[in-house]
């Protein structure tokens, strides 16, 4: 929609007869919280670029708010838990507004909107839509909807490609980000691992094409983006048809998006091991030998490194083919900073296969990594099993593996004093004169002395390690 379209604008030149829609028009700002993960992120992007076309503002502020988006996870009961007391507080902002006449529209997006659907809209009264990731393209048109009373619910897997209609296919739109961005280049998961809800809740398996990625790359660039994250629950699994007609896989999509000039640097993630020891990955290992522009970080989730707690999981490896994953990307590029997802606890986890997973760990020497205690997910394999693990002793198990885990990330930064990196500068930080950097293997990275320019990449010497970031001097 063109700007001059747009309801702010027509909303002006509507008779003073509508008197409750010009109140409206006056204060047409979303508020968006995001739960979850890296996609929900840049799903919440789209969304407020989506309802910016339609004259919304995005708002920090839920006093100013008249449309609350609570862009939601499902992947463990906590996370989904949380929507429904974050409802109950918005809850009453809604009634508030109601007394004084105002409306205050809140919304359900997301992995909890897709698994629930209607059940949201009964268990809580509040809500007015719920929408599911595969149709955040319609939301004006829904919004529109409930600000005329009805309550919507769209979880449907829509037969449109969403991202022909999003904004960010629109080659006028060139929208604001900061000096790093994420792009989603693939979405949904057709693996089924048995505790795992995200097959149900994006569907299945989908890589968007090599002339959208490209294009919207383009754009993030002009709008001063430096760094990319390309995005995908399977990101590794991307494919799709070269302009060589030939078909890629996301090392040649690397190879691609480097030509690409003003991108100073490339990431992907979260990448699957099943999908890393197929020959076909040897072009993703020839990127990360070849090419600068892609950074020296690889997050491999493992989850566990017992065979037989993988084999239960439905992970389609072993912990030896995980470590010879691991072995290829090293031994091109010995320095790459390895990452990795951790669940404690899943049922049948014995002492043993506990052992096995902390053995792993030692022998990977992880930069940093995600570690969760097990969630039984309603509708997952897992959830029917019966050899569950007591809470007692899966808490007991993370803790272990967290201490483990930390310390490995400490030593990682630990390694880096002394020695002179590129980082690239990302934001202003806490206090006057400092600055926020990222290093190539993903760090934070503190300057004390920087003047450089937000976006520009500077070479800084490493002072000080911590746990959880490092302290640099510009030299
Ligand atoms: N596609 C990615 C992971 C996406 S979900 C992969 O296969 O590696 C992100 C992480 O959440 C998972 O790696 C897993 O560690 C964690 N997770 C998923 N389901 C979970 C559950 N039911 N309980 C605890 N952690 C879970
Ligand atoms: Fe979930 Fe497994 Fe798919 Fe990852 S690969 S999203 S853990 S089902
Ligand atoms: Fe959560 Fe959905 Fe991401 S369940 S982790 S927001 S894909």
């Amino acid at each position: 929609m063109s700007e001059l379209l747009s309801p702010v604008v027509a909303e002006e030149q509507r008779s003073p007869l509508q008197p409750d829609r010009v109140e409206l028009a006056d204060r047409q700002k979303v508020l968006i919280k995001t739960y979850g993960c890296q996609m929900n992120v840049y799903d919440s992007e789209q969304m407020g670029d989506a309802l910016a076309g339609d004259g919304y503002e995005v708002t920090g502020k839920i006093e100013e708010a008249n449309l609350i988006l609570l862009n939601t996870c499902h992947i463990r009961e906590k996370a989904a838990e949380k929507v429904y007391s974050d409802i109950g507080r918005f809850r009453k902002f809604k009634e508030d507004k109601a007394a004084i006449g105002q409306k205050l529209v809140i919304g359900v997006t997301g992995c909890v909107a897709q698994a629930e659907g209607k059940e949201i809209l009964h268990r809580a009264r509040a809500v007015d839509l719920v929408v599911g990731p595969q149709t955040y393209h319609r939301l004006p048109e829904i919004v529109a909807r409930a600000l005329n009373g009805e309550r919507v619910v769209d979880t449907e897997y829509a037969t449109e490609d969403k991202f022909e209609y999003l904004p960010n296919s629109e080659p006028s739109q060139i929208i604001k980000r900061g000096v790093t961005a994420f792009l989603t280049i693939q979405e949904g998961c057709d693996k089924f691992c048995t505790f795992c809800v995200v097959p149900y809740t994006r569907g299945s398996e989908q890589s968007r094409s090599v002339k959208q990625i490209v294009d919207e790359a383009k754009r993030l660039i002009l709008s001063g983006v430096r760094e990319i994250t390309l995005l995908g629950q399977n990101v590794n699994a991307w494919h799709g048809q070269g302009p060589d007609g030939n078909e890629w896989g996301l090392g040649d999509l690397l190879f691609e998006l480097a030509k690409l000039s003003g991108l100073d640097r490339l990431r992907y993630t979260t990448s699957h091991p099943i999908d890393m020891s197929e020959n076909s990955k040897d072009r993703l290992i020839a990127a990360h030998r070849d090419l600068d522009i892609v950074m020296p970080y690889l997050h491999l989730p493992v989850q566990s490194g017992s065979s037989r707690i993988l084999k239960a999981m439905n992970r389609h490896h072993t912990a030896d083919d995980y470590l010879r994953a691991i072995d290829r990307f090293r031994a091109v590029r010995p320095d790459i900073a390895i990452s990795g997802d951790f669940i404690v606890g899943f049922p049948g986890e014995s002492e043993d296969d506990f052992y096995l997973t902390l053995d792993l760990i030692r022998q990977v020497k992880y930069a940093s990594a995600f570690s969760f205690r097990y969630s039984s997910r309603p509708g997952t394999p897992g959830a029917l099993m019966k050899e569950t693990v007591s809470l007692e002793t899966a808490s007991e198990r993370l803790q272990e593996l967290q201490a483990l885990l930390n310390m490995q990330q400490y030593d990682f930064n630990k390694q880096c004093v002394e020695k002179t990196m590129n980082v690239l500068v990302e934001k202003p930080g806490k206090r006057p004169g400092q600055l926020i950097a990222r290093s190539p293997w993903l760090q934070s990275v503190i300057l004390n002395n920087g003047t450089d320019d937000i976006g520009d990449i500077v070479p800084v010497k490493i002072i000080e390690g911590s746990p959880n970031s490092l302290i640099g001097i510009r030299v």
